[in-house]
């Protein structure tokens, strides 16, 4: 089996190890099962494994840590579709749709309760380091998402406050599991460090290509209703960009498009004029350029297997290319 469909293969064998399945009640746990095994890309939990072999070939102590943060994921996914509006998640109908919004928010707090038992269970030796990082970043991930909906009705976001929001939002998450991955390993501070900041560059880097996808992407391997973001008034780095290159006629269309009951589609339509005639995507697209390159030079600074760092280097080269 290849490399990374073994760590994909480690992981949703713990996950199925759950048996959401076979949960009582049905109403509860079902929507678990079905948000778990709609897909998705683990890229959290892998990262995590990845990162763990880095410093070592025995990778036992970190399934479960890395499960726990593939949970914590999800639930974040119910209710982010919840407070999004968005009606599709991993290319069908997203929960709250699927069932209903009580639904999701009760599975959603299940999946986080879930999450904290699987890191509980780790030895002695590295639960502290493991559960510091886990709770400041559970807090950090609803401080960004607060900020996110902040933002919805705040016409003048600046970039530095939007690299604020998506840092916490996604960033950290993405942080936590390559540290996490790194302290299930025994690695020293330094290098435990170093993975973190590798992970908030990649974060970085992974927000602004969600940004983009969310417009640009196709929505078949996206999985989300295209342009979702601009029906619900996000300031994505799109627009932020858009307001911060347009002239004053242009911004004036932007903030009227924001302001005015639209048809749906001819918001995002006529939105996306603007956007493609400023080329904002490329602008958007070297700035994620950018912190994925820092990503791979922080994982080189580790002091770390180099045919590893070869192989997570090459991931992340993957993730710069994906499509969904
Ligand atoms: C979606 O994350 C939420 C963001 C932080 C952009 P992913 O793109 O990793 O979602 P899945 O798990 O692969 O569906
Ligand atoms: C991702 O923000 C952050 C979290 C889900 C915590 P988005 O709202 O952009 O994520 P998608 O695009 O819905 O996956
Ligand atoms: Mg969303
Ligand atoms: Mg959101
Ligand atoms: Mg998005």
């Amino acid at each position: 089996m290849h490399s990374l469909e073994k760590l994909r293969w480690i992981i949703d064998r713990e996950i199925e190890k759950m048996d959401f399945a076979g949960r009582q009640p049905a109403e509860l746990y079902s929507p678990v099962e079905y948000i778990l095994s709609n897909g998705g890309k683990r890229l959290r939990p892998v990262l995590a494994l990845m990162s763990c072999r880095l410093f070592t070939h025995d990778l036992t102590e970190c399934v479960k840590p890395a499960a726990a943060i593939e949970l914590f994921h999800n639930f974040t996914l119910l209710h982010d579709d919840i407070m999004d509006q968005a009606d599709m998640r991993r290319g069908k109908p997203a929960v709250h749709k699927k069932w209903n919004e009580n639904t999701a928010i009760l599975s959603g707090d299940a999946m986080v309760v879930l999450s904290f038992n699987l890191i509980s269970s780790a030895k002695p030796e590295i639960l502290p380091g493991l559960l510091s990082v886990f709770n400041t970043t559970a807090l950090e991930v609803c401080e960004g998402q607060q900020m996110d909906m902040n933002f919805e009705t705040n016409p003048n976001v600046k970039e530095n406050e939007y690299l604020e929001m998506i840092k916490l939002k996604t960033s950290v998450l993405i942080a936590a599991a390559m540290k996490i991955g790194a302290i299930s390993a025994r690695a020293n501070d330094r290098d435990c460090e170093l993975m973190y900041e590798s992970g908030l560059n990649l974060g970085l880097a992974f927000q602004l290509q969600d940004d983009i996808l969310d417009l640009y992407g196709k929505q078949e391997d996206f999985g989300k209703i295209r342009g979702g973001d601009i029906l619900m008034n996000k300031k994505t780095i799109l627009l932020i960009k858009a307001l911060e290159l347009a002239d004053q006629t242009t911004a004036v269309s932007i903030r009227r498009l924001m302001n005015e009951e639209q048809d749906p589609g001819m918001k995002v339509g006529e939105m996306k004029k603007i956007l493609d005639r400023l080329e904002i995507n490329l602008i958007a697209w070297k700035m994620a350029e950018g912190y994925f390159n820092k990503a791979i030079r922080k994982l080189y600074e580790t002091n770390s297997d180099k045919a590893q760092k070869n192989e997570f280097a090459d991931f992340i080269h993957s993730v710069m290319n994906r499509k969904s």
